[in-house]
C-alpha cells in the first residue's frame, strides 16, 4: 500500500509539473475565448464560443473515462500510468473552468444542468480521491504495524479461543458475560459502521466493563480471583485488536469509497452528456 501511496504522491508533479501547466494554459484560452467573444447578452452554449468550449469539455469527458481502461494496461515513459493520472486530474481540473465557460453561467434544472452537476460530483470526488491517495496509505501503515488484515483478524479468533478456554471454570453468570464477546461482536458491518469504525453496544466492550467492575470491586475487598483477573486481560487485548482492525478497516473504506462514487457518477454523466448533446441537436 505504501508504494501505491508514493506513486500517487508524484503523479501531481510528474514532469516538472507538465499537465499543470497544460491544464492552466487551456483554461487560459478558454477564458480568453470566452472574453473575447463579442455577444450580448454573454456567449452561453448556443453561440460560436460555446460549441467550442463544450465540444472541448465533452472531448475531455470522453478521455478522461478512458483512464479506466488505461489503469488496466501496464506500460513505461511518457505514456506511463502516472503520466496519465496527472493529466487526468489537471486536465479534469480544467473542465470546470472550460464548462463552466460553456454554459456561460446559466445552468438550469434540466438535463443540461443535470450533466453539469454530475460533472462536478465526478470533479469533487476526484479530488477527494487526490487527497486519500496523498494521505491514507500513510495512516494505514502507522496503524497495522506490519500485520495484514487476515493477520489481525487471526489475532482475534486466537483470543476468542483462549476467552473460550478461559470461560470454562466459570460461574453460569460470568459464562454468560463472557458469550457476549464471543457471539456479539462484529468487525465490518453497514458502511457508516465501517467507516467510523464504532460499533455501538460491542459485545466484547459490554463484557470487558462488565468484568472490569467486577473485579474493582475484587480487588478493592483485597480478594481478587486470578481467573476473573485472567479474564479481563484477555477481553482488554481484545479490545485493543478490534480497535486496530476496526480503524484498518474504516481507513481501507475511506480510500475505495470515493470510486465507488467517481466511477458510477461518470457513467451516469455520460448518459447525461449524450441527452444533452442529442437535446441540442434535436431542437436546433
Ligand atoms: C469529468 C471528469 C472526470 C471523469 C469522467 C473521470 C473518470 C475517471 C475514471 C473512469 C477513472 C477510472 C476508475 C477506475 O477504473 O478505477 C478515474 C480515476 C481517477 N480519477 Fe477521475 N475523472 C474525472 C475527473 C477527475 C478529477 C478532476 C480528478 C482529480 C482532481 C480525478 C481523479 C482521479 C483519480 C485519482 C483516479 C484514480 C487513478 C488510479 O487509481 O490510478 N478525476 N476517473
Amino acid at each position: 500500500m505504501a508504494s501505491r501511496g508514493s506513486a500517487h504522491e508524484g503523479f501531481l508533479r510528474h514532469a516538472n509539473g507538465r499537465w499543470c501547466k497544460v491544464a492552466i494554459l487551456v483554461s487560459g484560452l478558454a477564458i480568453a475565448v470566452y472574453a473575447l467573444t463579442d455577444a450580448t447578452p454573454r456567449p452561453n452554449g448556443g453561440t460560436f464560443a460555446g460549441y467550442l468550449l463544450g465540444s472541448l469539455a465533452a472531448l475531455l469527458v470522453l478521455w478522461l473515462t478512458m483512464l479506466g481502461l488505461r489503469k488496466r494496461i501496464i506500460t513505461r515513459g511518457p505514456y506511463s500510468l502516472k503520466a496519465w493520472t496527472s493529466a487526468h486530474v489537471w486536465l479534469g481540473l480544467s473542465l470546470i473552468v472550460i464548462a463552466t465557460l460553456h454554459t456561460g453561467f446559466q445552468i438550469g434544472w434540466n438535463v443540461h444542468g443535470l450533466a453539469y452537476a454530475l460533472m462536478m460530483v465526478v470533479i469533487l470526488s476526484g479530488l477527494y480521491g487526490v487527497y486519500a491517495y496523498a494521505n491514507l496509505p500513510a495512516q494505514l501503515g502507522a496503524n497495522r504495524h506490519e500485520a495484514t488484515q487476515p493477520q489481525m483478524l487471526e489475532a482475534i479468533r486466537a483470543l476468542d479461543r483462549q476467552l473460550d478456554t478461559a470461560a470454562q471454570p466459570l460461574g453460569h453468570e460470568d459464562a454468560a458475560t463472557v458469550r457476549l464477546s464471543l457471539e456479539q461482536c462484529r468487525v465490518g458491518g453497514s458502511l457508516r459502521q465501517r467507516l467510523t469504525g464504532r460499533q455501538p453496544g460491542c459485545g466484547n466492550r459490554r463484557a470487558r466493563d462488565a468484568i472490569a467492575a467486577r473485579v474493582d470491586v475484587q480487588r478493592r475487598q483485597g480478594k481478587p480471583d486470578p481467573a476473573l483477573t485472567q479474564l479481563l486481560f484477555l477481553l482488554e487485548r481484545k479490545d485493543a485488536a478490534l480497535e486496530q482492525v476496526r480503524r484498518h478497516i474504516a481507513i481501507k473504506t475511506r480510500l475505495e469509497l470515493w470510486l465507488h462514487i467517481h466511477v458510477p457518477a461518470t457513467f451516469a454523466l455520460l448518459a447525461a452528456l449524450t441527452a444533452h448533446v442529442l437535446s441540442v441537436f434535436l431542437y436546433w
